[in-house]
């Protein structure tokens, strides 16, 4: 962990960066029972504001732990919960009441009448009311000691949106549109995202005594650099924590990638000049130019404030060179690598050709998502390529989807000259509309219609496959336990995961590896199979295809690389960015961020030309994943 929040850095508010989101949850989680402990031992409660959704996940893990492990007890704790989806009732699987007593309540000795949640099915013509009556109990066990915080890509805390004043109290709000598509795989479709929301108000939020915002990820690092360095605006109602005089920010290191002195180290002090860090540089000071590397100059250095890697390394002349090459370098339409040719600066060994290329995907639409123009490419150029899709993906399915097929299945057998033959099927179609219409649109779904809705999205990964050129039998899904067994935001990896994943690599011994997720949130499906792919590989070390794979990373719906963190840059045409277009296609559910990847991979090609290398349609981008 490093506390960088002195002076001398553009942070407006103290910011702890962790090296993982368990161990800023451990250091936040004993602080908390230190407050407890304190508060009890002098014969008052403790009272705690909490919040829901991924980013406190790890932390009320960690509390859990205490409860079970060191005797923390919140008899004597309590607790008010930042917001509610209006229109839930509380036991609906997706209300943060429910969230709370499977995250928490339900593992810890809180009493009951202690909890504190908005209610989201008030009458409207209460809402008022209730509000007010929230704020005065607020009030009347004195005031929140600490309130636990996230951060939404909006900037909201609570359900602040964009526009909420400094003062605003407890209220009903509209969800923004965004914090709504963020939430849109939750409630299978943003069109069923509640609109509204009950929130305490950024003024109830800056009367606790403490607050601790926690974020991971990079898919935050924008907003939480906004938060934390630009100017106090209700246009991002995290900025706020900047003038409440004991407000921390608790973040990874993706969360913190967008920081200044993480991303131009140089504004904020000495910098010691790594080939990356030094790319790192050339490439923002092309971009703030506006000019190619090879016509940046000696004054241009000066002026960005890199005189210090001039001096180093300089002149720009042979600098700029050095790093057009490295970009150079980094361009090549044979992912696979080109057999029979000169490889050494190209970033895939040319032999052994043709080669075993394994394919991670997460969900069943992520690597067609983050490379599916690549995966095109190496089909093309005879590789022996298999596409794995980690989970099964059927926590996305829509019901309409089983209901279509089994409306389908229905009629098939009504109309068949001998109904009695479809007996079986039709038995199975009436029990699937018939958990359809019992559990309603939210519950939770039993293993039949999990199984069925994880045969609709294999069908839409054959296509997508197909489309690419990959044949039936190269396309795998492992349907992992964690995935099978669990919910987003509450899935639980075990060693008979890893197992599963590392048979798959030891029957494969690939040459090249593709996988993602290692700048997701920690919580989030392809993060977990990130870190299954590593312990996998862990338990593979030693053997001789191991030693010998090369791993890729690629970007699914995370933030797209950024050029100097690009080994290799595999072109698009026109025509392969169709066909992959084409390929997704064959998804009946994208969210919006995985239906723009090819507008990302345009952004690339725009980079890359803007840095003075050729210009071309599109470009997906891969990073060396480098073993521990
Ligand atoms: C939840 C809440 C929200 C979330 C924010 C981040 O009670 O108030 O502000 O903290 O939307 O959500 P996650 O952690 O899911 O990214």
């Amino acid at each position: 962990m490093s506390n960088h929040s002195a002076a001398g850095t553009f942070e407006k508010v103290p910011t702890l960066i962790f090296s993982s989101s368990g161990e800023a949850a451990s250091v936040l989680a004993a602080e908390v029972a230190a407050l407890i402990r304190t508060k009890n031992e002098a014969g008052k409660n403790a009272v705690l504001g909490l919040a829901t959704g991924s980013s406190p996940v790890p932390f009320y893990r960690e509390l859990i732990r205490l409860h079970r492990e060191e005797g923390l007890s919140f008899a004597k704790v309590i607790t008010f919960n930042l917001d509610e989806y209006y229109g839930l009732p509380s036991d609906h699987p997706e209300s943060y009441a429910c969230f709370m007593r499977e995250q928490l309540f339900d593992h810890i000795d809180i009493p009951a009448s202690n909890i504190n949640i908005p209610s989201g099915t008030v009458s409207s013509d209460q809402v008022f009311s209730h509000c007010r009556d929230y704020e005065s109990k607020i009030d009347s066990v004195g005031g929140i000691d600490l309130q636990i915080l996230g951060i939404g890509r909006t900037g909201h805390i609570g359900f602040n949106e964009p526009g909420s004043s400094r003062d605003s109290l407890t209220r009903r709000i509209t969800l923004d549109r965004v914090t709504r598509q963020d939430a849109a795989s939750d409630f299978r479709g943003e069109e069923n995202v509640p609109r509204f929301a009950i929130t305490m108000g950024v003024g109830t939020i800056l009367r606790a005594r403490k607050l601790a915002l926690m974020a991971w990820g990079e898919n935050k690092a924008e907003v939480v650099a906004r938060a934390i360095e630009g100017a106090v605006t209700e246009a991002v109602s995290a900025s706020f924590l900047q003038e409440h005089g004991d407000a921390r920010f608790f973040i990874d290191e993706g969360a913190a990638s967008e920081l200044t002195k993480i991303k131009l180290p140089w504004l904020v002090g000495p910098v010691s000049w790594t080939p990356r860090e030094t790319r790192r540089a050339v490439v923002w000071q092309s971009f703030k130019a506006k000019r190619p590397v090879l016509k940046l100059t000696d004054e241009d250095y000066n002026e960005f404030g890199l005189s210090d890697l001039l001096s180093e390394q300089g002149p720009a002349y042979q600098l700029n060179i050095r790093i057009f090459n490295q970009l150079q370098h980094t361009i090549s339409g044979w992912p696979g690598g080109k057999p029979d040719a000169d490889d050494t600066y190209r970033p895939e060994r040319a032999r052994p050709y043709p080669k075993r290329a394994l394919v991670f995907s997460p969900e069943p639409q992520d690597a067609i998502v983050g490379m599916g123009g690549t995966l095109d490419r190496l089909v093309e150029q005879g590789h022996e390529v298999r596409l794995v899709s980690m989970t099964s993906g059927s926590l996305r399915v829509a019901d309409s989807e089983a209901d279509k097929f089994a409306s389908t299945l229905l009629e098939l057998a009504s109309n068949a000259d001998d109904p009695s033959a479809w007996r079986r099927q039709t038995e199975y179609a009436r029990e699937v509309l018939r958990i359809l219409e019992e559990k309603g649109e939210f519950g939770e779904d039993p293993a039949l219609l999990r199984h069925l809705k994880g045969l609709v999205l294999r069908g839409e990964l054959r296509d997508a496959g197909h489309a690419l050129g990959i044949p039936a039998e190269q396309v795998v899904i492992l349907d992992l336990p964690f995935y099978e067994k669990g919910r987003y935001r509450r899935f639980q990896v075990t060693d008979e995961d890893v197992k599963g994943v590392t048979q798959l690599l030891r029957d494969f011994k690939p040459h090249q590896i593709y996988a993602t997720g290692d700048a997701a949130d920690p919580s989030s499906v392809s993060a977990l199979c990130f870190r299954l792919i590593g312990a996998a590989l862990k338990a593979c070390e030693g053997e001789d295809w191991a030693s010998a794979c090369n791993l890729w990373l690629y970007r699914g719906k995370e933030k797209p690389m950024e050029p100097h963190e690009i080994d290799m840059a595999v072109p698009m045409s026109p025509v392969q960015l169709e066909r992959k277009s084409r390929a997704l296609s064959r998804y009946a559910a994208l969210s919006s961020l995985e239906s723009s990847a090819s507008e990302a991979n345009r952004q690339n090609a725009r980079h890359y030309d803007a840095l003075g290398m050729a210009e071309y349609e599109a470009i997906e981008s891969f990073h060396r994943w480098k073993r521990a």
